[in-house]
């Protein structure tokens, strides 16, 4: 959520500036701006929309510099206007800023008294204003955000530049993530390591409550009592070339098309080469002092754990509790004793999710996460970070990352079932034997590629959508849901398959697609009846199924996609597949923006 990137340099800052948003514009798209230092005098270029018009914007009106601050921003306080959009600046002060300045009212009364005027509608801006007025007042750089810092409240990354201070940045982390990377006689300061990835390969993370002070040849870490900070200097393998389209019209359909590698990534890293056994990293977990499970995430990763529900409770007979982090979070849950908590998360940085873990820290026996992001803040506060190992995912929404966290899960839940006795060594050897043949199937599913996007062009012209599922596959229908709507904007809902009949069968005519995920498994009959009872009512039902599904319940349907016959647990991984490729294919056909949907943004680093 809000991008943030700095340069300090001896080249131009402006395309140094630009290529790193780039690779930020997964995190916020309404608009971006940058602003640099040309022998120490202050200037910025901001525009609306996509970095695509501020480069535009740069090639008219160029900002020479080499020295500058990059922001692309996913608005909070405030419309994506041009006055909206950062750097903000006040007098000498130009900022960027990700988060959320919760007390910006009390400051900007405050400031408002001593007669400073406002031009924006945005928290960020009373930050350049008040250490402007701070500056004013007689503090140079250093202590006026010292004092800033003390001032507000909420959560931040802040990136600072002066006027007349040509070779110094400042850069504040409290809640959203913030890297400063170094280079030889130029340092940077970014998001994340996917901005500073070509720049530099040495990075520090800050960590919460730090303040950096950034010149071309050194960076002063002070931590939040205000002492020097000795940070680890981290190499980074993230392969810049990674974060592109390998050819593909969308990073989404690259990414779904990634699933079968991925996959096996993850297979190999958890699993010992003759599949036979697990080995989870560091000192694993002990299950067997565990008596219960509390999974906690937003989103698809939400999803994922609702999955993982029905394979710990059935698999590994460990009661679970599922929640979204953001109710977790204020709802004061007890956390009773031999409580495992777990968080799932692509990003590691989602705001809830974190502060659900940080509820849980002191309380359950052990924290846990399931992340793509190896030096995330979610890994980095857990006891134990299980790597999901889906590389670079910056299509904003989920595919590769999703199919991977199950994969992981699944995993978690046989290792939970052999550790505590509630899974026969057999049946462990066949679930485990069928995990590798999973990369296979996901590319033997792409066959229903050409066929879910002859149907997709139908779905284009429809407004609402049914999901329904049931038992492991209700979580995955509520993931289709999630996808059509963020995708193409076409209201789509999901249901339990045995809730129809308690209401939304009153919304079955023949203009509602009904899409039914039924592999042909225990549940297969109930489903199937429930699918009737919507084709009784003249409904229009799309089957996802397998080869056996479709000969036995397909006549009268309006479309099938068939998938190859897969392990009944193993199904809402690969169902993924159609549900991907369905939302892919209605976006491409209604010509929305398929890899940054409006309004959306990948890293939710505010609440
Ligand atoms: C956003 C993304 C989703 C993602 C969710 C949780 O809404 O668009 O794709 O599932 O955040 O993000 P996380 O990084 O915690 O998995």
């Amino acid at each position: 959520m809000c991008g943030i990137i700095g340069y300090l340099g001896n080249h131009e800052a402006a395309p140094f500036l630009l290529d790193a948003l780039r690779r930020l514009e997964y995190r916020g798209y309404d608009s971006a701006g940058i602003a640099t230092l040309n022998h120490g005098k202050l200037d910025r270029r901001r525009a609306v929309g996509k970095l695509v018009n501020l480069a535009d914007l740069l090639v008219h009106e160029p900002l020479p510099g080499k020295a500058g601050i990059g922001h692309t921003r996913w608005a909070t306080h405030g419309a994506p206007t041009v006055p909206n959009a950062h750097p903000h600046r006040a007098g000498r002060v130009a900022v960027v800023h990700n988060g959320i300045i919760e007390n910006f009212r009390e400051l900007r009364a405050e400031l408002a008294e001593a007669g400073v005027p406002f031009q924006t509608e945005t928290d960020t801006e009373t930050v350049a204003l008040l250490a402007n007025h701070l500056m004013e007042g007689g503090m140079g750089p250093v202590e006026a955000v010292t004092e800033v810092l003390h001032r507000i409240e909420g959560a931040y990354g802040l990136l600072f530049l002066f006027d007349g201070e040509e070779d110094l940045m400042i850069a504040a982390r409290k809640g959203s993530p913030l890297a400063v990377g170094y280079g030889v006689g130029e340092n940077f300061v970014g998001s994340d390591a996917i901005a500073l990835a070509p720049l530099t390969d040495r990075i520090t993370y800050l960590e919460e409550g730090d303040m950096a002070v950034v010149t071309r040849s050194s960076v002063e870490i002070r931590d939040a009592a205000g002492q020097l900070a000795n940070r680890e200097i981290k190499t980074i393998r993230i392969d810049s070339a990674r974060v592109d389209k390998a050819g593909h019209k969308h990073f989404m359909a690259k990414e779904i098309a990634e699933q079968p590698k991925v996959i096996g990534d993850a297979l190999r890293h958890y699993l010992t080469p003759d599949s036979a056994a697990i080995t989870l990293p560091g000192e694993g977990v002990d299950f067997t002092k565990v008596n219960r499970l509390l999974l906690v995430a937003c989103g698809t990763a939400y999803y994922a754990c609702l999955t993982a529900k029905y394979w710990f409770e059935q698999i590994a007979q460990l009661p679970v509790e599922v929640d979204i982090a953001s109710e977790f979070r204020y709802r004061e849950p007890p956390i009773t004793e031999g409580t495992l908590a777990l968080f799932v998360s692509q990003s590691g940085e989602t705001a809830d999710t974190l502060a659900a873990l940080r509820y849980c820290k002191g309380k359950a026996a052990r924290i846990l996460s399931v992340v793509n992001v190896a030096e995330s803040s979610i890994a980095r506060e857990s006891d134990l970070a299980l790597p999901i190992l889906a590389g670079a995912e910056i299509g904003v929404a989920s595919t590769k990352a999703f199919s991977c966290q199950l994969t992981v899960l699944l995993i978690l839940a046989l290792e939970a079932a052999r550790q505590r006795g509630a899974i026969s060594a057999e049946k462990l050897t066949e679930l485990l034997g069928a995990l590798q043949g999973l990369p296979a199937l996901f590319n033997a599913a792409m066959d229903s590629n050409a066929l879910t996007e002859s149907i997709s062009a139908d779905l284009s012209e429809v407004s609402d959508v049914l999901f329904l599922g049931r038992g492991r596959m209700y979580p995955l229908a509520l993931e289709g849901a999630l996808k059509m709507k963020e995708l193409s904007y076409i209201h789509a809902e999901a249901y339990a398959s045995g809730e129809l009949k308690h209401g939304p069968i009153a919304l079955i005519d023949s203009h509602l697609p009904v899409v039914v995920m039924a592999p042909r498994d225990s549940l297969f009959d109930k489903t199937i009846s429930n699918m009737q009872e919507v084709m009784a009512r003249a409904g229009k039902v799309l089957l996802i199924s397998d080869a056996a599904g479709i000969a036995e319940a397909g006549d009268g349907v309006w479309q099938s996609v068939e998938m190859p016959t897969v392990a009944p647990e193993l199904a809402p991984i690969l169902y993924a597949l159609p549900a991907q490729l369905l939302a892919y294919h209605t976006a491409v056909a209604k010509g929305t923006d398929v890899d940054q949907p409006r309004n959306l943004a990948k890293s939710v680093t505010v609440e």
